[in-house]
């Protein structure tokens, strides 16, 4: 059987949650020294430590089957080598490694429209989907392409404004630059690539992709218990977001209560836990969900 091959970054701001989330999924890798390549033990996977912009490549190439990066890394290189998005399958958005390319200036520079840009040099490791933003608004510009330490390029002289990442913004303040337009938000997807896999490492791939996709549910899940009035179970029921139909038990020696557990399947705020309490809901519990299968 083909061992799946997937592929994460490195080092960097994806890498700790790429590997617990698949650690989560069940596979334990033997972890080798130099960190390029992880054997999974218990399951037919290899991993890939690689830079993050590598990553749209190896999928696109059938070199790995999975893979997980930025949706800015995905789409530079779709549209840098002209391929369909088609070919690179989004399987699931992770919910980390939020941030979005941006277009910033020196904090000193006056900015009215993306227009005044026409005739001037813009740094940025990102130079498809700069090009393919200045098109849109019918700008030409020269883009001087960087692979790194793009924000100092305006102070150094040579470009004028910068397309780069901005996830705090504390690069750019450090660096007295000033974010004046959104070119693309972002946040890391779990992509599936090119290459054919036979039955078995197909399905193992299917399989992965749903423990990821009900560890993302889990995560958000709480199960939540309490002891309410027996005429309030509907009311509750419609408080909670994502509440699934709730269990009612009764309660020993309390014949107008009742006992409700329910799985809600998005964020439980304090305020519905107060919005309980005021419908006469005692006893409120709120438990972690570790795992789920849908
Ligand atoms: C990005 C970007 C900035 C920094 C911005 O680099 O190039 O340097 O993050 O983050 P901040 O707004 O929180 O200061 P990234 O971590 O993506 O590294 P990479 O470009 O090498 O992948
Ligand atoms: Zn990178």
């Amino acid at each position: 059987m083909t061992r799946l091959k997937i592929a994460i970054q490195k080092s960097g701001r994806l890498s700790d949650q790429s590997l617990e989330l698949l650690e989560n999924c069940g596979i334990q890798f033997a972890r080798s020294k130099d960190k390029l390549f992880w054997y999974g033990r218990n399951l037919p996977v290899d991993l890939l430590l690689i830079r993050d912009d590598d990553i749209p490549r190896l999928l696109l190439d059938g070199v790995c089957d999975l893979g997980i990066c930025g949706e800015n890394v995905a789409r530079e290189c779709l549209l840098d080598r002209q391929r369909s998005e088609a070919e690179l399958t989004p399987e699931v958005a992770l919910g980390f490694g939020f941030c979005r390319l941006c277009l910033a200036l020196p904090e000193t520079v006056s900015f009215d429209a993306v227009s005044s840009l026409d005739g001037r040099r813009i740094a940025t490791s990102y130079p498809a989907l700069t090009q393919e933003y200045l098109r849109k608004h019918a700008v030409s510009a020269e883009i001087v392409e960087l692979s790194g330490a793009v924000e100092i390029a305006p102070s150094m002289g040579t470009a004028d404004a910068i397309v780069d990442l901005v996830s705090t913004g504390t690069t750019l303040r450090a660096n007295q630059l000033r974010e004046v337009a959104l070119v693309m938000e972002s946040q890391a997807v779990l992509y599936s690539g090119t290459r054919r896999l036979d039955d078995e490492a197909g399905k193992l791939r299917a399989l992965l992709i749903k423990r990821i996709v009900g560890i993302l549910q889990a995560r958000d899940s709480k199960y939540v218990m309490m002891h309410a009035p027996k005429a309030a179970v509907d009311a509750i029921a419609d408080i909670l977001p994502g509440a699934e139909s709730p269990t009612v038990l009764s309660l020993e020696g309390q014949p107008d209560k009742v006992a409700v557990h329910m799985l809600c399947t998005e964020t439980v705020f304090w305020e519905h836990l107060e919005e309980l309490k005021a419908m006469g809901a005692t006893a409120i519990l709120v438990l972690p969900v570790e795992k789920m299968l849908t």
